[in-house]
């Protein structure tokens, strides 16, 4: 069974909902910047492909039942400004994988934390996982300190396992179980 259709997840500042084709545009300006994709392997968006190749992929994954797609639409605005996703989902295990991304402008105010607070709330309570992993390069300090804020703990480094964008580097595995899960408020 895939993982089920979640509802709004309301936080302070945001609303963390799935996502839809009409999100592209500002996806595409999250995407667009080097320094917020230095560290991802999709790399800059920079044609319609690159765009649309990421929508493919999306939308390979919602159609196999193996993950979700949300966005982070900043509750003042009304403009989505990030986005997280819960994919490489194994029902029998209960288990998925997070990844993430936000606008660079709002780098630094919490915001990707306050997301995925209540994206891993709703993944332990209401999909009942048991396990949630996340890779971070080594080199990206910043996500680093979101998983590890959460609660993620580090349990490996995979050496030389990506090789993208004329690079080749290590990852660290981190992992966070439901029974260690401690929520902030
Ligand atoms: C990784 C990424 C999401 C982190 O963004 P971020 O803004 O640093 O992370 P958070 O939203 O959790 O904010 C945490 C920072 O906000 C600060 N902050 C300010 N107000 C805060 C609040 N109310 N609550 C919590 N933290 C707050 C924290 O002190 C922390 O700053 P620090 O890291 O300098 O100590 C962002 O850098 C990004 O999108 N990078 C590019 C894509 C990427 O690398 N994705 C991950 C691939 S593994």
């Amino acid at each position: 069974m895939p993982l089920p259709e979640p509802p709004v997840l309301e936080t302070q500042r945001l609303r963390v909902r799935t996502f839809r084709e009409a999100d592209l545009d500002d996806i595409q300006v999250v995407h667009s910047d080097d320094e917020t994709t230095f560290h991802l392997p999709c790399g800059t968006w920079r044609t319609e492909e690159d765009r649309r190749r990421w929508h493919d992929r999306i939308r390979v994954m919602l159609t196999a039942g193996t993950g979700v797609q949300f966005v982070l639409e900043e509750r003042a605005t009304g403009r989505v400004i990030g986005a997280c996703v819960v994919f490489r989902y194994d029902e029998e295990s209960a288990r998925a994988e997070i990844g993430y991304v936000l606008g660079r402008p709002h780098w630094g105010y919490g915001l990707m934390r306050e997301a995925l607070e209540a994206v891993v709330a709703h993944a332990f309570g209401v999909w009942g996982l048991r396990r949630l992993e996340a890779e971070v390069d080594p080199d990206n300090s910043r996500s680093d300190r979101v998983v590890r804020s959460l609660g993620f703990v580090e349990e490996g480094r995979l050496r030389k396992r990506w090789c993208a964008r004329d690079r080749i580097y290590d990852t660290r595995i981190f992992g966070l179980l439901r029974d260690e899960w401690k929520p902030c408020c």
